[in-house]
């Protein structure tokens, strides 16, 4: 199983405890034998890979470490992973099934009445919101639900394919005509109006909320339907063109995007993820072939919608309308998606297009490049936006300057922030440094708001990074990070010696060295799974407490889990070699520590500008050969930006590549 399908299997309702006792239970070794030969070898076990067809043994099991590695297909990860990988099973059916092998009692959570009763409300809503779906999908089927419904979407351009994936659907003009159809199913009139579908006057009249109109479900990341849209069918300046669910137990508008069920495994994939107004133009663009893209509903973006977002990718890229009064108004929320870190674009929709009408008039080809000639990074958008409207005039210029830079100032990492500053500098013609006491200002005040809020000044040295040894010449995704994280797992508390800048000498542990240079740099993780690690690891570094021994391995995401066997168990030597130098202890590494952490910390920075040329200079060739001679210049500067900034970076190492280890 891929670690995206993995993160998507939702935790089941066992306790905490429970899981623990069955982990601690578990015999990996004893487990995997009832499904593979296993043979001792030194102080694991060796057998032929279930996963690939293979004549030599590349399968093994640490029972100390408890762990399985199969070296052929890349597979690895704890007993509940092998379950799952082998026998296709959920994570709870893993679970339930390793507790039957060792009589180990399930505890369901334990639930308060108040609890059950919100879980049999919530399950009521939900069965109520499946019935509702149906019966609304099935009215497309019928006389008027045809002639009404159905062919208003064909009208729209929508396939009987796109119908049927949206479970789009059909309310009658008929008043009551679903809460007749869902009390005689035998739902209660109660939970009925809790989900929004039936309305209730005081003299016992109901009626249903959606009627006349065509309906989008609205769908939880596991799929449920959670909410209903309905769309007008005729232009009415009285009635308003969509109308939703209300807020209920089982719908939070705040926290949903809509389509993020439909679009999560390709936004993984693709690392990268459209966000558009409406629910039409998640359908339309799905239609072409763009399958990585999900709608605010045309509400601004919340910190919720964002964080569900970013465990699928932190590049996003906005698609607005050409209409330009609406984005001004809208480019303001944009900030609290900087703010979450994430990597933000900008595309601009021709005149009286938005993403719906260019995806019905373009095949996907034709609005995939139109995407790459016309994505811009937010603040270079925002900054030439608002210029146009400044020129020559100074007080408006001088409250553009202090509008772009609160813009950068919410960016947390200080990469990004720097080139931004510089390449604004340019643009606005202000000098840089006003720029960047500007943005410390700003940060300053926030980070002693946070300080105090959090109670907390960690004090360390400033380090004196080494330079990085010759590697070789291959951009591997992720892989800086990969390193990173890697180090931390292995040699957490384990101290080396380093000078600081005053050429001080200092004991430092792996751990504390990382964070702390991490967090200075304010660099942060790109890739979800190391994202979520590393946070993990400074959780509880904060909080002054030991990481549990095996707490990755047993962790209760399996995709975090296999994703850490991985780290464990991969490396650049010969295969076996590793496993058994992993297992007896990584003495060659050990020994030189003081060398290899710093230059992974200095591999992780310079990927992070690497990354950041390598998209420059893609939309650089996209602007040079749709000879767009503005952005050929913005890009330009930028490119000088950060090839300095990389040169800055590796100074003192001659002109050597530097590359993150493959
Ligand atoms: N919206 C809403 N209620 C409204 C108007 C809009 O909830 N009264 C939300 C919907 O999610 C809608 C989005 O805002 O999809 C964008 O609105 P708009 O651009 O007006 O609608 P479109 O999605 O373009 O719808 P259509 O193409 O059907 O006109
Ligand atoms: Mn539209």
């Amino acid at each position: 199983m891929s670690p995206v399908t993995a993160l998507l299997i939702l935790r089941g309702m066992i306790d905490k405890q429970t899981i623990d006792k069955i982990f601690s239970a578990a015999d990996i070794v004893e487990v995997i034998s009832e499904f593979v030969t296993l043979k001792k070898s030194g102080q694991s076990f060796k057998g032929l890979s279930p996963f690939k067809n293979e004549k030599t043994p590349s399968f093994f099991v640490s029972p100390a470490k408890g762990i399985f590695k199969c070296f052929s297909s890349g597979i690895g990860g704890n007993v509940v992973n092998f379950l799952m990988e082998h026998e296709k099973l959920s994570y709870p059916e893993a679970l339930r099934y390793l507790a039957r092998k060792y009589n180990i009692e399930i505890v369901e959570k334990e639930e308060s009445i108040e609890e059950k009763q919100l879980k049999n409300e919530r399950e009521s809503l939900l069965a109520i919101n499946t019935f509702a779906g149906e019966y609304f999908s099935s009215l497309l089927k019928t006389e008027e639900g045809r002639a009404i419904g159905k062919s208003y979407f064909l009208e729209r351009g929508l396939r009987e394919t796109s119908i049927e994936k949206f479970q789009l659907g059909y309310a009658r003009e008929d008043r009551s005509a679903f809460t007749r159809a869902a009390i005689d199913k035998g739902f209660k009139p109660e939970f009925l109006v809790k989900t929004g579908l039936t309305i209730q006057k005081e003299n016992d009249y109901r009626f249903d909320r959606f009627h006349g109109r065509v309906i989008f479900p609205i769908h939880s990341l596991s799929g449920q339907i959670i909410g209903f849209a309905g769309r007008i069918l005729k232009a009415d300046d009285k009635a308003a063109k969509y109308i939703n669910s209300p807020e209920s137990e089982i719908y939070h508008k705040s926290q949903v995007l809509y389509g993020l069920y439909f679009s999560k495994l390709a936004i993984a994939k693709e690392d990268k993820c459209y966000l558009v107004e409406g629910y039409t133009d998640v359908i339309s663009m799905f239609q072409t072939g763009i399958e990585n893209v999900v709608s605010s509903s045309g509400t601004s973006l919340t910190v919720e919608q964002i964080r569900l977002l970013k465990r699928f990718t932190k590049n996003i890229t906005v698609l607005y309308d050409g209409d330009e009064a609406g984005i001004k108004a809208s480019i303001r929320g944009i900030d609290i998606l900087l703010e979450e870190g994430m990597n933000v674009r900008v595309v601009l929709l021709p005149q009286d297009e938005d993403p719906d009408s260019f995806a019905r008039h373009h095949n996907s080809q034709e609005f995939m490049n139109y995407i790459s000639e016309n994505e811009c990074d937010f603040i270079t958008f925002k900054t030439k936006l608002l210029i146009k409207d400044a020129k020559n005039d100074p007080i408006r210029k001088s409250s553009l300057i202090s509008d772009i830079v609160r813009s950068i100032a919410v960016i947390p990492e200080s990469i990004p922030r720097s080139v931004y500053i510089r390449e604004c500098s340019k643009l606005l013609d202000v000098d840089e440094k006003i720029l960047v006491t500007e943005t410390s200002k700003i940060r300053r005040t926030r980070f002693d708001q946070k300080v105090r809020q959090a109670g907390r000044t960690v004090e360390l040295p400033a380090f004196d990074s080494k330079p990085l040894p010759q590697l070789p010449a291959v951009i591997v995704k992720y892989q800086a990070e990969k390193e990173v994280i890697r180090l931390l797992l292995i040699y957490e508390n384990q101290s080396f010696t380093i000078k600081d800048t005053e050429n001080k000498l200092h004991e430092v542990s792996v751990k504390e060295y990382l964070l702390h240079e991490i967090e200075n740099d304010e660099l942060e993780f790109q890739h979800p799974i190391f994202h979520q690690i590393f946070s993990e690891i400074k959780e509880y570094y904060y909080r002054n407490e030991a990481l549990p021994e095996k707490h990755f391995i047993f962790h209760h995401d399996s995709a975090v889990s296999s994703a850490v066997v991985d780290l464990l168990t991969s490396n650049n030597y010969n295969l076996s070699k590793i496993w058994h130098r992993y297992e007896s202890f990584v003495a060659s590494e050990d020994m030189k520590l003081a060398e290899i952490v710093p230059e992974a910390l200095m591999a992780f920075k310079i990927d992070r500008v690497l990354r950041m040329l390598k998209e420059t200079e893609d939309s650089l060739k996209n602007a040079q050969e749709n000879n767009d001679i503005d952005n050929i210049d913005t890009l330009q500067n930028k490119y000088i930006i950060l090839n300095n900034l990389k040169r800055e970076l590796s100074k003192g190492l001659g002109e050597r590549i530097i590359i993150s280890h493959s």
